[in-house]
């Protein structure tokens, strides 16, 4: 349904909730996403994608532009509609790191939620381990708000919990002159 440069965002299918699954169970994905246990996990997880790819404001399955092969998810979740503000989320196949991927689907995704979602904020959390993801969260205009010091145990020590957001007012200002994210049907 939208296109990047290299990447497609479209709606899940009931085809991809193997893959997600497997995306989940990975350990070294799931536990840069959750607080919780790192553990094989079946039915609950199955359970609780589904919810997740139903209950959030915008859901999409990424996958490469020219071979559609399945990447990762990326979403806006927890939506609240006084206060216009949504989590982000977002995983990728670690065959898929490292080559701009996420910085690529963060420039749309962001200027979507704030052009077309009417957005004010988008918040997040990260764990204080994860350079990748805070490398990418800063150069696409996330600003840490506040820490949960030591607030998550993962690898054998404590883990701050960072706190980051980005503004419709932030983007605005940063957002150079160059062409509309594309969007097809
Ligand atoms: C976080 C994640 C989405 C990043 O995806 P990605 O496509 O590899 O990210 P990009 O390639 O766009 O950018 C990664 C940046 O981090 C940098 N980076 C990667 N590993 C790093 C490390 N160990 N130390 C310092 N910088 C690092 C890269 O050099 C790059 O920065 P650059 O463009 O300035 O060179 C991906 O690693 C992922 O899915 N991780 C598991 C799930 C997760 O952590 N989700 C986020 C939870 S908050």
């Amino acid at each position: 349904m939208f296109e990047t440069d290299r990447l497609r965002l479209r709606a899940v299918r009931e085809a991809d909730f193997e893959d997600l699954i497997a995306l989940w169970n990975d350990d070294r994905i799931q536990k840069m996403l959750s607080t919780d246990f790192v553990v094989p996990l079946g039915a609950k997880l199955e359970k609780l994608v589904r919810e997740m790819s139903s209950s959030a404001l915008f859901y999409a399955i990424i996958e490469t532009k020219d071979s559609h092969e399945f990447v990762g998810f990326i979403s806006l979740w927890d939506a609240q509609t006084k206060n216009r503000d949504a989590r982000l989320g977002m995983a990728l196949l670690p065959s898929f790191w490292g080559r701009g991927y996420a910085t690529e689907l963060l420039r749309f995704v962001i200027d979507y939620a704030f052009r077309q979602l009417a957005l004010h904020r988008i918040t997040l959390n990260v764990f204080g381990n994860n350079t990748a993801a805070i490398r990418v969260y800063n150069k696409v205009g996330f600003i840490q708000e506040g820490v949960q010091r030591k607030a998550n145990w993962g690898d054998g020590k404590w883990q701050d919990v960072i706190w980051m957001a980005v503004l419709d007012e932030d983007w605005e200002a940063s957002k150079q002159d160059g062409p509309d994210p594309k969007i097809v049907s």
